[in-house]
């Protein structure tokens, strides 16, 4: 092997190595970034809880994940986004709909998302086991019926370890001026003994419409808070302050 052959096999090894070097330090720094900028734009006093708690937000939780305040904190909610494409969307999916990134999320799915970053606490969807039509005119009528009849549909996972959280947030749509009946199966089926509730909700105009108190009332041996969150689905663009401003004011 020639000399000239022998300094161009370093060189090329030399660059291979650099450019790794470079790749490396990249990603890494791209990736806190990504956590300074949700971290340090938040004055919430746990804010760093995403320090904590790596794949907080990955839904559904598995492991209880410890907050930096000591709590175990997990944010039941459910949602029903009426399509899931961004594109040419009704005036009814707009409604219904956030999207984020090109992600087609449910207002309050959204709304638990932002709980989920900013407390870091872990992340369970209620999903029915006989899902709800995406199509308004039928979603309404479903709702209207299960009410009448005061059912109780039967969610599709279970939680696990649910006797270790400290704090529940309980997030659902404002329905016919009430909780949908997921939300009854979900005070039913778990024991909430001891444990803090934290409603919040999104909806078309009624606000809480006095699910607080309709929860403490089911939930007598547990710790209701009635300040609960409630946003309006025309402000949803406002919800990254209006949450982080409730968060900063039941935490202090
Ligand atoms: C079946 C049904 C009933 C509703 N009833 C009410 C209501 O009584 N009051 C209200 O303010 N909004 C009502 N809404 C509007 C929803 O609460 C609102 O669009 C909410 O943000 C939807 O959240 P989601 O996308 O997470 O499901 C209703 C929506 C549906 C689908």
């Amino acid at each position: 092997m020639s000399k000239k052959t022998i300094i161009g096999i370093i060189a090329i090894i030399i660059l291979v190595a650099i450019i790794g070097v470079i790749y490396f330090l990249g990603g890494n720094s791209n990736t806190g970034d990504e956590t300074s900028q949700t971290i340090s734009d938040s004055n919430v006093r746990f804010s760093n809880a995403e320090e904590n708690n790596a794949g907080a937000n990955t839904e559904n939780q598995t492991e209880p994940t410890t907050t930096n305040e000591g709590l175990k904190t997990l944010i039941v909610y459910f949602s029903v986004p009426e399509t899931d494409s961004p594109d040419n969307m009704t005036q009814d999916e707009e409604n219904s709909t956030v999207v984020v990134n090109g992600e087609v999320l449910g207002n309050t799915q959204y709304v638990a998302q932002l709980i989920s970053r900013y407390t870091g606490g872990d992340l369970f969807r209620l999903e029915p086991v006989d899902a709800y039509p995406t199509n308004h005119e039928e979603l309404l009528q479903r709702a209207a019926d299960e009410m009448r009849s005061d059912v109780r549909p039967e969610i599709n996972s279970t939680i696990e370890n649910f006797e270790e959280y400290d704090v529940i947030f309980v997030g659902y749509p404002i329905w016919n001026a009430d909780l949908p009946p997921i939300i009854n199966t979900f005070l039913e089926q778990y024991n909430f003994e001891g444990k803090t509730v934290v409603p919040f909700c999104t909806h078309g105009g009624s606000g809480l419409a006095g699910t607080p108190r309709t929860i403490a009332n089911k939930l007598s041996n547990s710790n209701v808070i009635q300040n609960g969150f409630s946003l309006s689905r025309s402000n949803m663009e406002s919800a990254e302050t209006e949450v982080e401003s409730w968060l900063q004011e039941i935490y202090n």
